[in-house]
């Protein structure tokens, strides 16, 4: 036991109730979990269902969307207030369904809030006008509603919603509001038939999040001035709301659609077997399906992104299961670094002595521990024969802007404060404006005395064109010209900024939409976003 089992463990002998020793069991066994992930992994994997959690509903069948607290089981027998979006579609009971439609399809649906605070939903990736958009301008109190009515226009891609309202985004999301909206089409079906792929069985979401537990199994989100700062990392590493999870899988190809839905955590996702890493190939990120499959052995994901992946289980040998597993790395935790010098500032306002440690929560994972997430077992399956396409399918056309980018410098003020140019988020201010129908280049530098941050666009999909000064861990990874890496050959709309990083993006503002409409762009580091690293962009009709 670390200090902190240690900790709940005395005070839950004080009032030991009967979910309180089940709870404390659990805990005892996370401990030995980070030690030895082989044998842990005893939860089976939840998975999209007929009902329940996550099923798959076409959005178009989907009429409401109740925002309520539940009691929802994360760990097993040991009910945690949660919160849901409920829905109902023939018949069935759904919570945080996964939503599915095609370039095209109408979604028509009413929010309706059953919180006691406000919120409001973000189809996150999308490109809406800014009242479908959904942020915290259009959140709605308790008991009130909010009608989305819109048209999927873009392409086919895993893209997904969450609540956006004003400082308690975070909250929200962790306490459990997160569902995925998967945008298929005609490539879409064409691999799916290529590798006899289904939802669910062969071709598996994966939601990727961390949170922490109170001695009884309920989720606990407590920030110290530090973590808000830093964003929360939690104890235990959810895939799918499951805790310590097993796949049961056949030696045939998988596919992964793969979100980081965490908070603040990223994560470097490889696949092992034993001390071997398996290649597995890239297919899609953020904005959809990439041309060209990719091999890579590992990634990074920042918080919010999105990776798509095949991976080949008859390149594993024997009965040994695969981990799904994130690799150590530096999670350059640089805030109390002199920004010239890069050497730790004098009398630096966070982080004390040793910057990498100081801000976690006792009991936490630290950010860049190597540790399993999903344990793989694999049965033989002789009768698979299907081979990788090698065309997947067309991205637009990357037309760059001409002339000097925009500048982002992504800071903080040295009194825990994060901020961009540094601008701290007003809900009455729009310090960006473009023209609609113009291309930009935008340039985000982080800078040196800093921390990643994962940062997201409202309102359109961007290219990276350039990475420049790329901590060594990354540039490593880079494969292409402008040390970009395989993800930057897709759609995205959010990107890790590393310290000292400078990365170049290429935006198109052209949407259909009348009428001057307002975005955000923001940190997805959530306790960033809450505290303030975000700003409102608008884009002049
Ligand atoms: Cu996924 Cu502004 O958010
Ligand atoms: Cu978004
Ligand atoms: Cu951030």
């Amino acid at each position: 036991m670390n200090y902190t089992t240690r900790r709940k463990f005395l005070a839950a002998l004080a009032s030991a109730g009967a979910a309180g020793l089940s709870g404390l069991l659990w805990r005892r066994g996370l401990a030995f979990a980070a030690a030895d992930p082989t044998g842990q992994f005893t939860n089976r994997l939840r998975l999209p269902g007929a009902s329940g959690l996550y099923s798959a509903v076409a959005a178009k069948d989907v009429k409401q969307l109740t925002v309520r607290e539940l009691d929802f089981e994360i760990l097993p027998k040991l009910p945690s207030p949660f919160l849901a979006y409920a829905a109902e579609a023939g018949g069935k009971r759904l919570l945080n369904p996964t939503l599915l439609a095609r370039p095209g399809d109408r979604i028509k649906l009413r929010m309706i809030n059953r919180l006691k605070q406000p919120t409001i939903v973000h189809w996150h990736g999308l490109t809406n006008d800014e009242r479908n958009d959904g942020f915290g301008n259009y959140q709605v109190g308790p008991g009130k509603y909010f009608d989305y009515d819109f048209t999927v226009r873009d392409r086919a891609a895993n893209y997904w919603y969450h609540p956006h309202p004003h400082d308690i985004a975070g909250e929200q999301a962790y306490k459990g509001l997160a569902g995925l909206l998967i945008v298929k089409d005609d490539d879409e079906e064409k691999l799916a038939r290529a590798l006899d792929l289904t939802l669910g069985v062969t071709d598996i979401p994966l939601v990727i999040q961390d949170r922490s537990f109170n001695f009884e199994g309920k989720l606990e989100y407590k920030l110290s001035r530090e973590q808000m700062f830093m964003g929360f990392l939690g104890e235990e590493i959810l895939v799918n709301l499951t805790a310590r999870p097993y796949f049961d899988a056949a030696s045939r190809i998988y596919r992964f659609r793969i979100l980081n839905g965490s908070n603040a955590r990223s994560y470097r996702l490889a696949f092992t077997q034993g001390t071997r890493l398996l290649d597995y190939y890239l297919i899609g990120t953020d904005g959809g399906l990439l041309e060209q499959p990719f091999k890579v052995r590992e990634s990074f994901i920042g918080a919010a992104q999105r990776l798509d992946v095949l991976l080949d289980l008859r390149a594993a040998t024997g009965n040994e299961p695969v981990f799904l597993k994130s690799l150590a790395f530096d999670p350059m935790h640089n805030e109390s670094v002199d920004e010239k010098t890069g050497k730790p500032a004098a009398g630096a306002a966070q982080g004390g002595a040793d910057p990498h440690a100081a801000h976690a929560a006792p009991g936490a994972i630290a950010d860049g521990t190597e540790m399993a997430l999903l344990r793989i077992n694999i049965k033989p399956s002789p009768g698979y024969k299907r081979e990788i396409p090698s065309q997947l399918s067309r991205l637009p056309k990357l037309a760059a802007a001409a002339g000097e980018p925009r500048r982002f410098a992504l800071g903080h003020d040295g009194k825990g404060n994060w901020n961009i140019n540094g601008w701290r988020f007003n809900m009455h201010e729009t310090p960006v404006s473009v023209q609609l129908g113009t291309r930009e280049t935008w340039l985000l530098r982080n800078n040196r005395a800093s921390m990643p941050h994962p940062m997201h666009i409202h309102g359109f999909q961007f290219r990276v064109l350039e990475r420049r000064d790329s901590p060594a861990q990354v540039k490593a990874l880079a494969t292409r010209q402008n040390g970009l890496l395989p993800q930057d050959m897709g759609l995205l709309d959010t990107v890790l900024v590393w310290p000292g990083e400078s990365v170049r993006i290429a935006l198109d503002f052209t949407h259909p939409f009348s009428g001057d409409q307002t975005y955000m762009f923001h940190c997805h580091n959530l306790e960033h976003e809450d505290t303030g690293m975000m700003i409102g962009y608008k884009v002049k009709a």
